[in-house]
């Protein structure tokens, strides 16, 4: 197992490029296999995730090929005939649960894992579920795997998504566009990622009312076309490098590549801890400020603050100078990253699904472990502005959503080594 080998403390400037979505890239693979042709996907990002779930694609038949350079992915449905994703590929990734909807969606069956756990929890998939069988599609559950079967199309109806999920709206939809006569998502999520997923469903020539709201109603067209489309970019990577911006003085970093428009609520938070953020088109300069204000934030579903930037942010409060809040409502435990921050001195501790955070805390280098994606990168962070040298473990948690991220810390001065732990 690899891990990051990170000295700190030096003033990074310098510029990075944001890197294609993973979570806006899986639903359009998936969506890829509604299609009567080939897809074209450009800008995906050279993740482990994408790298998986390429192989859960393969599996069903389908002909995928990455080409990584261009960061480009072709998938051709045409010869699917196996319509099952096995549980030791949809237990590394929950997203290949997507599988359910696009194989029932175009083939009237499909047989998908349920998606193991993860580092936090619990994720349950029974709005993904209920949502299909509310449409007409028949569910059952046999040895820790889900059947779904609808021959012919189904009548639709209407289904409430309570919570709101990015990941049962994905699945709806993709279950729903070839195969339910009028269906209705209420409280659908409106995350940028669905909304992509819904402008590329009707290039492929999908009926969907709605796109942007919580409610989206679908009719059922006979035939989706391959087409070809570039991918967003990678907003929490982009939230996360501008947090990287503000923690430490004499910090500037110029992003390039983003959509400033997919942050919801985050900008203007962090300009709140005296941060500069200019935005010029697709680029946004981020200047750490002499001295951080706290700034207490609530995590909220699309446009509130994204729960995937919760950990980012309570780190750099360790940085700031006074007391702070982080508290999550859409996960209630993601804390795991806590300890490992307090290992290196900062002062902070978890009540019910709130952080307070006690700053400044100078943060001293010692050997921390990743426990998921969004947890490591933010003891990455952490390493960055702590003094002498940090070891971060287990980063593959770190390689499935971060692309060439030593690279990029690099080109602006950050020391850090990727060291194989044997
Ligand atoms: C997506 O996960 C993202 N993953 C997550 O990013 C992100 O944290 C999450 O959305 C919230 O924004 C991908 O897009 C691949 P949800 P998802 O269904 O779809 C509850 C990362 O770091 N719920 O919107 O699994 C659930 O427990 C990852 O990149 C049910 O109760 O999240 C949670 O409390 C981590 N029943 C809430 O909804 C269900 O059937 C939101 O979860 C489904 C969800």
């Amino acid at each position: 197992m690899d891990k990051f080998v990170i000295k700190g403390g030096s003033p990074l400037k310098g510029t990075i490029p944001i890197s294609g979505s993973k979570n806006a890239a899986l639903p359009l693979m998936a969506a890829s296999l509604l299609g009567s042709s080939a897809s074209t996907l450009k800008n995906i990002p050279r993740l482990k995730d994408i790298y998986t779930f390429n192989n859960v694609i393969r599996v069903v038949g389908a002909q995928v090929t990455f080409e990584e350079d261009e960061n480009t992915l072709i998938i051709d449905p045409e010869n699917v005939n196996y319509l099952e994703a096995p549980y030791d590929l949809v237990r590394k990734m929950r997203a290949s649960f997507y599988m359910l909807g696009a194989l029932v969606g175009k083939y009237g069956y499909a047989k998908v894992s349920l998606p193991g756990g993860c580092a936090w929890g619990p994720r349950p998939v029974d709005l993904h579920l209920k949502g299909m069988e509310a449409m007409g599609i028949d569910i059952s559950l046999e040895k820790g795997y889900v059947i779904a079967k609808a021959p012919d199309k189904v009548e639709g109806g209407t289904f409430r998504l309570e919570p709101s999920s990015v990941g049962a709206t994905v699945n709806l939809l993709l279950a729903s566009v070839l195969k339910a006569k009028e269906f209705t998502i209420e409280n659908a999520a409106k995350e940028p990622d669905v909304v992509q997923l819904c402008d590329h469903l009707v290039k492929m020539g999908a009926k969907i009312d709605g796109i942007g709201t919580d409610t989206l109603t679908i009719r059922a067209v006979d035939q989706l076309t391959g087409i070809e489309a570039s991918n967003d970019p990678d907003r929490i990577e982009l939230g996360t490098f501008m947090i990287l911006g503000a923690m430490a003085p004499g910090t500037e970093l110029t992003l390039t590549g983003c959509n400033p428009e997919q942050l919801g609520s985050f900008t203007k938070k962090l300009r709140e801890t005296g941060a500069v953020v200019e935005i010029d088109g697709t680029t946004i300069e981020v200047i750490a400020p002499k001295s951080l204000k706290p700034v207490s934030i609530k995590t909220q579903i699309y446009p509130g603050f994204p729960t995937d930037l919760q950990a980012q942010w309570a780190t750099m409060m360790t940085q700031a100078d006074g007391e702070s809040k982080v508290t999550d409502t859409v996960y209630f435990d993601r804390f795991s990253y806590v300890p490992e921050l307090t290992r290196l001195g900062a002062d902070l501790d978890v009540e019910k699904n709130t952080v307070h955070i006690s700053g400044k805390t100078p943060l001293t280098g010692a050997s921390v472990m990743s426990t998921d994606l969004r947890a490591s990168v933010s003891l990455v962070l952490a390493a960055l502005v702590a003094e002498n040298t940090t070891e971060v473990l287990r980063i593959y948690h770190l390689d499935r959503g971060y692309e060439s991220l030593e690279t990029k810390l690099r080109t602006v001065g950050a020391t850090i080594e990727r060291v194989d732990e044997e």
